[in-house]
Parts: C-alpha cells; sequence; structure tokens
C-alpha cells in the first residue's frame, strides 16, 4: 500500500477501452481506497446494461444518468473513479471533475485500443461496420476534452505494475505543485 492521503477522489477519463476499469481498480488497492466504476454503477441501479439503457432510453437519457451519478462519487471523498468515456462531453460533467478531483488522462493510440475491445459488444457505440473508424473519429472529437485532465499517462505500452507506480509519482508531484 502507498502512503498518500488526499481528501478528493482521484477520477481516471479516457476514450472506451484505454484501461480505466482495469487500472483504476488496481491503483485503489495499491492506495487502499474504494473503487467506484461509474458505468457499472449505473447497470446497477438501472437494472439494466450499458446497452439497453441506449437502446430503451437512448443516449441523452445515459448521459443524465451518468451526470447524476458521477456528481454522487465526486463527493465521497479519497478514491478512484474510473469514469465512463463519453462523461467529458457534458460539459458540466467534466468541470466537476477538474474541479472535485484529481483526473487523469489515460492515452492510448486507436490501435492499441482496437486490438483491446474489437470482440466487444457491451459498448454501444461502436456497434457499427467499421469500429476502428468509429474510435478514432470519437478519440478525434474528444481528444480536447480528454486534455483537460490534470495528469496524462501513456497507457500504450507499460505494464499494470509500472503504470500504477508511475501514477502514484504523478500525483505526488501535482499535488506538490
Ligand atoms: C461510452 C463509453 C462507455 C459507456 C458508454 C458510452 C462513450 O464506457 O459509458 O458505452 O461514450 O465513450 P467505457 O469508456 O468504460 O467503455
Amino acid at each position: 500500500m502507498s502512503e498518500i492521503n488526499l481528501n478528493k477522489p482521484i477520477t481516471l477519463v479516457g476514450i472506451m477501452g484505454c484501461g480505466k476499469s482495469y487500472i483504476g481498480k488496481s491503483l485503489a488497492a495499491d492506495l487502499g481506497v474504494e473503487f467506484y466504476d461509474s458505468d457499472s454503477l449505473i447497470e446497477v441501479e438501472q437494472g439494466k446494461t450499458i446497452n439497453q439503457i441506449f437502446a430503451d432510453d437512448g443516449e441523452a437519457h445515459f448521459r443524465l444518468l451518468e451526470k447524476d451519478m458521477i456528481t454522487g462519487l465526486l463527493d465521497k471523498g479519497f478514491c478512484v473513479i474510473a469514469t465512463g468515456g463519453g462523461c467529458v462531453t457534458t460539459p458540466e460533467v467534466l468541470q466537476n471533475i477538474k474541479n472535485n478531483s484529481i483526473s487523469i488522462w489515460l492515452q492510448s493510440d486507436v490501435d492499441t485500443i482496437y486490438k483491446r475491445i474489437k470482440w466487444d459488444k457491451t459498448r454501444p457505440l461502436l456497434q457499427c461496420d467499421d469500429s476502428k473508424e468509429k474510435l478514432a473519429e470519437i478519440l478525434d472529437n474528444r481528444e480536447e476534452l480528454y486534455r483537460q485532465a490534470g495528469i496524462h499517462i501513456d497507457n500504450s505500452l507499460s505494464e499494470i505494475s509500472n503504470l500504477t507506480d508511475n501514477i502514484i509519482l504523478e500525483i505526488r508531484k501535482f499535488n506538490a505543485d
């Protein structure tokens, strides 16, 4: 466990498949704090998968659920939050994350991400003929939003243990500034 104590959450942002949930869990375990996955919590709360919410109620409705969920999680004090990749497109959510947490963008290139998620059927925005092209388009549209996170971590190559150590190092530096 790493000796670090913050009075606010660490929030992971980035495109689908960049590793927010996987790395978030490991980071929370290293820090000895709670881990919250916004999408999983929405699914439990609604009793439906993200796919079903998109199909039944539409993306706009999902964004409202997401806004409420992340707003609540940002009040939990020192913890790790994995957000859904599109939460930054809701300006109020992005602002709230920037104001009330240590925000970390997990950066990855399209090829790396595509390899990880090409068989995944749980992401409604990628259920199309050319999911790689769609991923590139989404990343292009959102890059400026992700870039607003306080800390940027490249997650294209690193082993997970190096990565969490690196994240903790960057948080210490960021917090000392
Ligand atoms: C979305 C990303 C997903 C999920 C939903 C929409 C997006 O989360 O919230 O499918 O708009 O990029 P992950 O980033 O955890 O896949």
